[in-house]
């Protein structure tokens, strides 16, 4: 099966593959309920627009280059440095921190395989999510990955699937 290339693509697709990516917002009433769980006090990557917590990184400091402390949450850019993204997680949480991830579930990839399958936990979110101000729902599956202190580490995997997040609004089962 071919994959639509970026100039055949529909056009409801698009912005989820272009570089139009990185400012596409964590929904809302997901951030708020891992919010109430985690308490976060560090948006690792963010702009002034779209930052979640008051203390974040934007790309003028380069949150890559910067040191991670405390509960962050991380809605990384979904581009070709995504495991960048997901390795620097997986190293703060060796330095002490926790960080909660929203990610693609490509769990074909490298990135998956060398730094989420060890993580803390794996939500797999049931059903698509509706991203920012967009009409539709992503195309792709996501899941919330929990990479705790190394001191603090167990697995497990889970199936979410909350109530205020999905009544009315997914496109699938
Ligand atoms: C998917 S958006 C998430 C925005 C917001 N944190 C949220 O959860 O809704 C990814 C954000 O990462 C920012 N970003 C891209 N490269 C960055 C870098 N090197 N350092 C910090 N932030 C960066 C983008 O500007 C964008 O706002």
């Amino acid at each position: 099966m071919s994959h639509p290339s970026p100039s055949t693509r529909p056009d409801r697709l698009r912005p989820l593959f272009s570089s139009a990516t990185d400012l596409w917002e964590t929904p809302l009433d997901l951030f708020q309920e891992l919010d109430a769980e985690f308490g976060f006090t560090l948006d690792v990557c963010a702009l002034p627009t779209n930052a979640k917590c008051r203390k974040f990184f934007s790309p003028a400091e380069d949150s890559l280059k910067q040191r991670w402390t405390g509960t962050c949450w991380m809605n990384p850019p979904y581009g070709r440095n995504i495991g960048s993204w997901v390795r620097k997680a997986w190293e703060s949480s060796r330095d002490g921190a926790t960080v909660v991830c929203l990610l693609p579930a490509r769990t074909d990839t490298k990135w998956w395989h060398e730094y989420v399958a060890h993580a803390s936990e794996i939500r797999y979110v049931r059903g698509r999510l509706r991203f920012g101000k967009a009409v539709n729902s992503a195309p792709f599956p996501s899941a919330v990955v929990v990479f705790r202190p190394w001191s603090m580490r167990w697995s497990t995997t889970l199936s979410v699937r909350p109530r205020s997040l999905f009544e009315g609004k997914s496109s699938q089962g």
